[in-house]
């Protein structure tokens, strides 16, 4: 199903002018090992042609009408396509992730060194915090919170230093499903003050939480079936959603919410547990870049010691 042609993308107003996305050509895109229960069952079925040729599509959607930037494939990292998990930026600063599992990990390195590469001021947490990016770390459309994800990959003690980092309202979301691993597999904040979220993958004070800051006529929750199609893991560009193959019931009611629905064919990606918005990270440009809050050097920012005596985020 593709309810929006590229052909049609092509003729978007640049609402997003200004929107940069990180990707990775799947060159070396498999499934290896096991860390997430869509791998289950999985090991080496994906097959890398069909997924170059949905990676293709999606790049090609997003190139569209906002400006993709690549990193180069490594070999021997086969989820390092899902570069949603290489940080969290923002005015030019970026926290680099720190992988829960050991076979993500040296993938962070290559990440960091893009990052420098390109300008960004480089925010570490302590070594033993796990902080997996923009897999569990969103910010509303209007920028004043950052829902951030915990219970799964990221270290609940990381959400008051990215508060700190981020100078933003850290507001801590507990998984509880482990098919919803990372926050965008679950929880996707839309243009015009909505989000799209599947309620069963928080525990009932995190559902609290998304319920006091979005008002019931905003939210769009979305089936266990559509869950499980990744509907959650949206890209949202402007009034674009860019996303997996979801049900027309779905389409119709983003649709009427006033979106354009681009859905795309993904599936070689669900074998890895990922979709549309784990193969992007959004950046600002370097150039934004604010002085760091704080006296540590202008490229690089070391967090541990750090932590600010008033936790913004709410406690659990
Ligand atoms: N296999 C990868 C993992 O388990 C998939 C990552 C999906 N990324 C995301 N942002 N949800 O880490």
């Amino acid at each position: 199903m593709c309810t929006q042609s590229i052909g049609e993308l092509h003729a978007l107003p640049l609402k997003s002018a200004g929107s940069n996305w990180l990707m990775c050509f799947p060159e070396f895109y498999d499934v290896q090992y096991i860390i997430n229960p869509w791998m289950e069952g999985n090991l080496h079925a994906a097959s890398r042609v069909q997924a170059i040729e949905q990676w293709r599509g999606l790049y090609n959607a997003i190139s569209g009408f906002a400006h993709v930037e690549l990193i180069s494939p490594e070999p021997g990292l086969p989820d390092m396509v899902f570069t949603a998990n290489a940080g969290l930026e923002r005015d030019g600063i970026v926290v680099s992730s720190h992988f829960l599992h050991t076979e993500r990990r040296r993938e962070e390195s290559f990440f960091r060194e893009w990052f420098k590469k390109k300008g960004y001021t480089i925010a570490d947490l302590p070594q033993e915090m796990a902080f997996e990016g923009e897999g569990d770390a969103l910010f509303s459309n209007n920028g004043t919170v950052l829902w951030v994800g915990c219970g799964m990959r990221t270290d609940r003690r990381s959400h008051p230093l990215l508060a700190h980092v981020f100078d933003a309202k850290v507001t801590s979301l507990h998984l509880v499903d482990p098919r919803f691993y990372h926050l965008d597999t679950c929880f996707a904040p839309l243009a015009d003050g909505f989000v799209l979220y599947y309620p069963a993958a928080f525990d009932s004070k995190s559902l609290e939480r998304i319920h006091s800051f979005y008002p019931q006529h905003k939210r769009i929750s979305v089936s266990e079936e559509d869950a499980c199609r990744f509907a959650c893991n949206a890209i949202s560009i402007g009034q674009t959603i860019v996303l997996n193959e979801i049900s027309r019931e779905l389409t119709s009611r983003l649709e009427n919410a006033g979106f354009r629905v681009l859905s795309l064919r993904l599936d070689e990606f669900l074998k890895a547990g990922g979709a549309a918005k784990c193969l992007v990270m959004r950046l600002g440009s370097p150039a934004t870049a604010s002085a760091p809050a704080s006296p540590h050097s202008s490229s690089s920012m070391d967090l541990s010691s750090a932590a600010p005596s008033t936790p913004e985020s709410e406690p659990r």
